[in-house]
């Protein structure tokens, strides 16, 4: 694509349009009856998840790509294949900083501990985000990012798409439907199969060795502290084991699997949360965990309290409260909403939700035509300067409680208490400084 012939259109037809009457409420994006649908997007991590969000984008006819980055000259590939002709960088502020106002909007799909210094640069640059989940690798971070989008009214979405999907809105519309028949919610059991370190099963640091000459290894690591390449453990996809740049099983499945029971009934900040797991190390994320999560109650829970029990690695809900029908299981993965009149409802992570009762499934009317598509919201939604379903309005608060929830882990059977306003683990100095970490120079989350 030729950058110079799109940006001098658009600034063309936007200087014409704005002499008229149509207000620009969005970098480049124009409204009203001539408006302009077209998009300039740029993405950083092109690769694994970027390919799948920068297709997905991309496949929205107003869609037009603008820059490319990876930090492995040899992911280009599949982009280049899709969307020729589209410049390519290694480092995402070189990027933004040279497209400046060429780019309305970016998507950011690179390993977690690189989600908030990359979207929170373009934020401050006015971008609209598609970050990938979970939002951020720190609560502080989370918590940065939503305040952000809010003040410069950014229109951002969080990359878990089956919040859009039609299997998660119907769960919640059930959900949220039973609360006039008894069905208030009392606990949530939510799992997953995989454990915190299961992708290269080391619990300390390999060998050092040198990176291959296509991956510029510094920015792989950009924020995080330095420590040697190795290969098959970090880059690509490895990452996720380690605690510098992962988020363990519950970072990786909680901003999916909690999304439609934070949708549901509607739940705020948790008030304690308190993990149980045999240890590990400071460098990988623990095995089988359990994590109880208290939050206040809602208009769709019964009593003033809800529990919210996150396993992972294997272990499950107790089979002694669990009243499925004889030699029926439970999924690998979902939650289990527990309501007042003794039904239980399962949300398979992913599948159509089932109410059971006694041991047997009930006859319902599963919810349809619920599901669209996730990144096209986020695309509709900049273009015509509205707000997403998922925005960091909603995205930051749920991963705030899922990076609680790796604080706690780190701190095995410690109670933790918090209170969101104050942003305080009350009486607790060592999980109060895992709210937050230290950036490598050049990559500050700067707010
Ligand atoms: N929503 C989902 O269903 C889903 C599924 C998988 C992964 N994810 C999320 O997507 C993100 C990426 O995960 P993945 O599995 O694709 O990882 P990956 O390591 O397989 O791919 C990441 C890509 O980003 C590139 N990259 C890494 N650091 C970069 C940087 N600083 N700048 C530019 N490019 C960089 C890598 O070279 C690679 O091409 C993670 O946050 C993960 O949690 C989401």
């Amino acid at each position: 694509m030729n950058h110079r012939r799109a940006f001098d259109r658009r600034t063309f037809v936007a200087q014409t349009i704005t002499a008229g009457t149509v207000a620009c409420v969005a970098p480049g994006i124009l409204h009203g009856s001539n408006r302009v649908k077209e998009l300039h997007v740029a993405a950083v991590g092109c690769n694994g998840m970027g390919w799948s969000d920068l297709s997905s984008v991309g496949s929205h006819t107003s869609v037009k790509f603008v820059g490319f980055c990876d930090i492995d000259e040899n992911r280009f590939d599949q982009v280049d294949k899709g969307f020729p002709g589209v410049k390519h960088y290694s480092d995402y502020r070189e990027m933004l900083s040279e497209l400046g106002d060429r780019v309305d909007a970016v998507i950011v799909s690179t390993p977690d501990h690189m989600h908030a210094p990359v979207a929170m640069m373009a934020m401050g640059m006015g971008k609209h985000i598609y970050c990938q989940k979970p939002l951020t690798h720190t609560v502080w971070e989370a918590r940065q990012m939503r305040l952000l989008a809010t003040k410069k009214n950014l229109t951002t979405q969080m990359g878990n798409q089956i919040h859009s999907a039609n299997e998660y809105r119907g769960g919640v519309r059930m959900i949220q439907e039973g609360k006039e028949r008894g069905r208030k919610v009392v606990e949530v059991h939510s799992w997953v199969g995989v454990q915190g370190r299961q992708y290269c099963k080391r619990t300390d640091r390999p060998a050092e060795a040198s990176p291959p000459a296509n991956v510029h290894w510094d920015l792989w690591l950009g924020a995080a502290p330095w420590r040697p390449f190795a290969p098959d453990v970090y880059h690509p996809f490895k990452w996720r084991d380690w605690q510098d740049f992962g988020s363990g099983a519950l970072g990786d499945f909680a901003c999916h699997i909690l999304d439609p029971v934070f949708t549901a009934l509607q739940l705020t900040a948790p008030t304690s949360i308190v993990a149980q797991n045999e240890g590990t190390t400071r460098e990988v994320w623990p095995g089988p965990e359990k994590i109880t999560f208290t939050f206040p109650g809602t208009q769709y829970t019964s009593g003033k309290e809800l529990k919210v029990v996150w396993y992972d690695g294997g272990l499950k809900p107790s089979a002694d409260f669990v009243k499925l029908p004889e030699g029926k299981e439970l999924p690998g993965a979902g939650s289990l909403f527990v309501c007042e009149n003794g039904d239980m409802m399962v949300l398979p992570h992913v599948g159509a939700a089932q109410w059971h009762r006694n041991r047997e499934v009930l006859k319902q009317d599963i919810p349809m035509g619920l599901g669209t598509n996730h990144w096209h919201d986020w695309v509709n939604a900049v273009l015509e300067g509205k707000k997403t379903t998922d925005g960091f309005e909603y995205a930051g608060p749920l991963t705030e409680a899922v990076q609680l929830g790796n604080i706690a882990t780190r701190l095995p059977g410690a109670t933790l208490k918090w209170d969101a306003v104050a942003f305080q683990l009350e009486g607790h100095a060592d999980a109060q400084g895992m709210l937050t970490k230290s950036y490598t120079k050049g990559f500050e989350v700067n707010v």
